[in-house]
């Protein structure tokens, strides 16, 4: 998975103001008026809830009724169970030999986790697919200097091999740096730089005179594109080929491989699952599938920073612009040239069996609400971090469940631990999953958690949509700092600021993805450090883990436990430990922010204000049914069936956000408030369809400002729509009483 680069930023300056004169009547103060709202809202709320007697996961056990103290009981055995030394132990098994997805040695890693799972008795499942990925054949790269040398870049990694492994070929081997889904091709011409590679890059290059058209840009993640995103835009820009690095070295000589396919899940399956029989069995043609700008028609590589390094110092032409220069990069000349390369790639797409494991804990009350865990297994390389990490934390847990199993635990609700197959080539196996099972997702799943780098370095990290944020507080208060004695998670990490410290899922750089953006279900997902040097390279090793992750294994331990301990809420608590009240005041959040960058326009947000306000006073009437039906312990017929409906509604409401539409230009995602921007640097990471409209104003040339205005307008008018959706399954009746 690529790792968020940077926290979700606001800025406050109006895109607008920028454009346009100021208006000669000054627009309402909305976000004046939101504050005040907001004001209010939080003072009702907190009146009620927490004046009154609480019982929340932190009560002290004598307010509990004897379901809570067994649940209680159960959560502080799950704690006492932990060990390291088999943490370690899953994560060595794993990462014995590189497991690209698609090769026997992947396959044996499905076994080890299956085989883990039947041991313990958790009833392991498998599903299989049958789904296109894509595997490098040969690549080159030759640079002629303006020396007149010409150097045969290795495009390997130096000093990464391990005993008895080769470059070449896919058994047992690391495979050679490559981008996955890139057409076979060759280029051969001047290098351009282009920064980040963003529009705005483009931009700016082309004011200095340079043009790409025909030539190789050489680019440097680290800006808000994919890396999909960045051989997009350079093919939409005329390139002839793109090579991509990493700054910062870091990785001494790391090549990051990574996936440029547009959108999610096998490309030959859009929409339904691969699987073999009924419906599944149909599958586009490779041309059908290329036709639909599912793969990147220009062909590109990645390069180390080393080899980047060499060419970026021997360009010459135009002064790169100021800020062009990133973590060691001295980034004098963009050029085009001197330097001239030779570029070729060939790569090959295929179909292949990849395997979902799954180990189910049945629940005993309502067997039929699933509280869904998942991590991937496939990796590039070795994955001691990306994503076995996880899978180790993910191994742990099932032991320390069957170990409460045995001593008399049975879940109020289904537990499914799940790893995942293929998701690196773009989130295949958990998408082709979710579209398989779309409609029992959509009904009976309560909750996704989702761990893919448990652990890259030091500091815990949280997302989640918000009706998790009070949950996933409680919980890392009961947890151990393992960096800090005598501290908790909580201290270190959200103690000071609650409302900073849980980042928002819009991306779709994880297995959280398709739950969320597509299934709309409610999801989380946790990691410790980020941005770690050797990301998708033959370097993320067990070795490199204990050298400089995680030495003791107690990151991963602790990670086991908020993860492990979420899920035993989600499953045990009678009422589901949601609380909307955050969503509200997310939402109000994000519609000041939104209000700020198109203050000097039209545009009226008046329906989404009123939308969330209606949102708002459900989420509180529903708090106080919670509190309500807390107390009583559900053993008596009315009060279970009671709890029973209000909980349906609790995880209903996040389906509320989905649009049978979806995206204007991705129909695939479907969540109007979380969801990945196009493929430009965007102010907002909420509102997807809000911010493709504002960027759409920004650089069309062909439509009226009137008419990219209404195309604003209309989004925020259905994302206001798509927030009332979520307050009428939330209040639960379907006639105003
Ligand atoms: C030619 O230039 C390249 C790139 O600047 C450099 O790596 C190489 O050593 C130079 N070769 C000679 C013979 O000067
Ligand atoms: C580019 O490299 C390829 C592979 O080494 C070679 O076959 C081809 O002739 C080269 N093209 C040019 C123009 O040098
Ligand atoms: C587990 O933790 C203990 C105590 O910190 C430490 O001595 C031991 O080496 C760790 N085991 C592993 C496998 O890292």
């Amino acid at each position: 998975m690529p790792p968020p680069t940077t926290k979700p930023h606001s800025s406050t300056t109006s895109f607008f103001s920028a454009i346009k004169p100021p208006p000669s009547t000054p627009p309402p103060p909305l976000y004046t008026l939101l504050f005040l709202l907001l004001l209010v809202i939080l003072g009702f709320y907190f009146l009620h809830h927490h004046h009154s007697p609480t019982t929340t996961a932190a009560a002290a056990a004598d307010f509990l009724t004897p379901p809570q103290q067994t649940s209680l009981r159960f959560r502080e055995q799950f704690l006492s169970l932990s060990t390291n030394a088999t943490v370690s132990s899953y994560l060595r098994h794993l990462t014995l030999r590189p497991h690209l997805a698609g090769t026997p040695a992947s396959a044996d890693t499905a076994e080890f986790v299956h085989s883990h799972f039947r041991r313990l008795n958790l009833d392991p499942h498998r599903a299989a697919y049958r789904v296109l990925l894509s595997y490098p054949i040969r690549s080159s790269l030759t640079a002629r200097f303006p020396n007149g040398t010409a150097v045969a870049l290795s495009l390997t990694e130096e000093g990464a091999k391990k005993t008895g492994e080769t470059e070449e070929g896919q058994n047992g081997a690391v495979v050679r740096p490559y981008h996955a889904y890139s057409p076979s091709g060759a280029a051969h011409a001047e290098v351009v730089y282009v920064n980040t590679g963003s529009e705005e890059d483009y931009r700016q290059l082309a004011a200095l005179g340079v043009r790409v058209k025909g030539r190789v840009v050489l680019a440097r993640k680290g800006g808000e594109l994919s890396r999909g995103g960045v051989v997009r835009v350079a093919e939409r820009e005329g390139a002839a080929a793109v090579l991509l690095f990493v700054g910062g070295g870091g990785g001494g000589g790391g090549v990051e491989r990574g996936t440029v396919m547009n959108g999610m899940g096998d490309p030959l399956t859009p929409g339904w699952a691969a699987a073999e029989e009924g419906g599944g069995g149909e599958r586009l043609g490779l041309e059908e599938a290329e036709a639909s700008g599912r793969f990147p028609r220009i062909p590109s590589l990645p390069l180390s920073f080393e080899d980047a390094d060499v060419i970026l110092r021997s360009l010459g032409g135009q002064t790169a612009p100021p800020g062009w220069v990133g973590p060691g990069i001295l980034a004098q000349r963009v050029g085009p040239g001197p330097t001239v390369v030779n570029l070729t790639y060939q790569g090959e797409k295929k179909e292949v069996t990849i395997q979902n494991v799954f180990a189910v804990i049945k629940g005993l009350e309502e067997p039929d609400r699933y509280v869904i865990m998942g991590n991937h297994r496939d990796a590039w390389t070795y994955g001691a971090v990306d994503p076995n990490s996880g899978t180790a934390a993910l191994l742990d847990i099932a032991r320390r469940y069957a170990l409460l199993q045995r001593n008399g635990w049975r879940p109020r609700r289904t537990i499914v631990l799940s790893s995942w197959d293929g998701e690196e080539f773009g989130m295949v196996g958990s998408t082709e999953w979710v579209e398989q099972n779309l409609v029992n997702l959509g009904a009976k799943a309560v909750a996704y958690l989702n761990v893919d780098c448990a652990v890259q370095g030091p500091g815990f990290n949280a997302a989640a949509t918000p009706q998790l944020d009070e949950l996933l507080f409680e919980v890392t208060k009961k947890v151990k700092d393992p960096d800090f004695v005598g501290a908790t998670i909580y201290d270190k990490w959200a103690a000071m600021n609650q409302a900073t410290s849980i980042e928002r899922l819009s991306g779709a750089f994880s297995d959280f993805a398709p739950f969320l953006q597509h299934g709309g279900i409610p999801s989380i997902d946790l990691f410790y450090g980020r941005e770690y040097p050797v990301y998708h390279t033959a370097f993320d090793s067990y070795e490199w883990m204990v050298k400089h992750a995680d030495p003791l294994f107690h990151r991963h331990v602790t990670i086991a436990e908020i993860w492990g301990l979420i899920a035993l809420h989600l499953a045990d608590d009678s009422i589901i430990p949601f609380n909307y009240v955050s969503y509200a005041q997310q939402l109000f959040k994000y519609t000041d922010e939104l209000s700020h960058l198109l203050d000097g326009s039209t545009i009226s947000l008046h329906p989404l204000v009123s939308a969330i306000e209606q949102f708002a006073s459900a989420a509180i009437e529903a708090e106080n049914e919670v509190k309500q039906l807390r107390e009583g312990d559900g053993r008596d017929g009315l009060t279970a069936l009671k709890q029973r409906a209000l909980n349906d509604r609790l995880m209903l409401t996040e389906r509320g956000f989905l649009d049978a539409d979806g995206i204007q230009s991705r129909h695939w995602f479907k969540h109007l408030i979380y969801g990945p921007h196009g493929d430009y640097k965007s102010k907002l990471d909420f509102f997807p369809g809000i911010a493709d409209a504002i960027h759409e104003l920004s650089v069309s040339t062909t439509m009226s400002r009137s008419r990219q205005e209404a195309a604003i307008q209309h989004e925020v008018w259905r994302a206001a729509r798509a927030i009332q959706r979520a307050a009428y399954a939330l209040r639960g009746h379907i006639f105003v009483p």
